[in-house]
């Protein structure tokens, strides 16, 4: 039995916190869900959401502002790349013209004999807008994207890797993949778990490039967490992930919002089993409407609240 529930979210490292603000929120029309700091370190770094209309877990892309730190990553092979967003297929045009409206450079692409419309991040990041029809995540109708072309949410993870064969094996032994491999090309399509939001996993054969970096640093795909909606499927997920032999994953970790436990997988991607758990949520401690409005800390940071704050750079977000 399967226990992973389509995509939980995606965690890229960027350059600027606003230059991030202003991408996610003003051009992509994205619900600003929570402004919050990185819990691992010391280093006051912000972590950043952002989600649709509900802030359903599969649709939440979050992201830490590196440049104040002067970390910067490299985009290699061996590393999750793409961030696979899903629209209408009708909206592919809106969000073309949109993009460009906004100054980002597009890519009118067609892969699987569909159409996309690839472009960038401000760090660098890959971003692809694939069309979905029948996807029934209400998407963020915000800064004037009409309610009918607004992001669902995450469709899936793009991952080059050197040699696919070991990403194919391990999903299909120990990560649960379904439906058969789709190919085009260099890239070969599949989907893990249940019939969920988010769950496509294309993998891009990439043996050119060089490796591309894991530590924190703008520029750069950090993780892809995936919902496994209770603990007692992380606890076995994870049972299951070493008992194949996988034994580079995690303790469990208390995000505050959710717990979760991390895998490095043979591609080099890192994944997170991530679980809303009981006293979790988004509106742990901001009410559904004020959502993203306040800086939030977690009680082990809370006595530090002023020196942290003094040492990020300020965002607005008024869009
Ligand atoms: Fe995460």
């Amino acid at each position: 039995m399967s226990h992973i529930r389509g995509s939980h979210h995606m965690t890229l490292s960027v350059g600027g916190a606003q230059e991030d603000v202003d991408f996610h929120v003003g051009t992509l029309g994205m619900r600003f869900i929570k402004r919050t700091v990185l819990f691992d370190g010391s280093l006051p770094i912000y972590h950043l959401y952002y989600s649709n209309a509900a802030g359903d877990p599969s649709a939440v892309l979050t992201t830490f502002p590196w440049r104040q730190a002067g970390l910067v990553g490299r985009r290699g092979t061996n590393q999750a790349r793409e961030v696979l967003l899903s629209v209408p297929s009708g909206s592919l045009g809106y969000w073309s013209r949109r993009l460009v409206e906004h100054g980002v450079d597009v890519f009118d692409t067609e892969v699987f004999d569909r159409h996309r419309v690839e472009f960038r991040h401000p760090s660098g990041i890959e971003y692809v807008m694939v069309g979905v029809d029948d996807d029934p995540r209400v998407g963020h109708a915000g800064n004037g994207v009409p309610p009918e072309h607004a992001i669902h949410g995450i469709h899936g993870v793009g991952i080059h890797v050197a040699t696919p064969e070991r990403m194919v094996e391990f999903s299909e032994e120990v990560f649960h993949s379904q439906g058969k491999l789709v190919e085009d090309g260099d890239r070969a399509a599949f989907r893990v778990g249940e019939d969920a939001p988010g769950n496509h996993v294309e993998l891009i054969a990439d043996r050119s490039d060089d490796q591309g970096t894991w530590r924190y640093g703008a520029g750069t795909f950090h993780h892809v967490a995936w919902n496994l909606e209770t603990l007692e499927n992380q606890d076995e997920l994870k049972f299951e992930i070493e008992g194949g032999g996988y034994t580079d994953i995690s303790e469990l970790k208390d995000r505050k919002y959710f717990k979760s436990v991390y895998v490095r997988t043979p591609a080099g991607a890192l994944f997170e089993l991530a679980v809303t758990h009981a006293e979790g949520g988004w509106t742990c401690d901001e009410s559904p409407h004020e959502l993203g409005t306040r800086f939030q800390l977690p009680e082990q940071f809370e006595d530090r609240r002023e020196e942290i704050f003094s040492k990020l750079e300020p965002i607005e977000a008024t869009k």
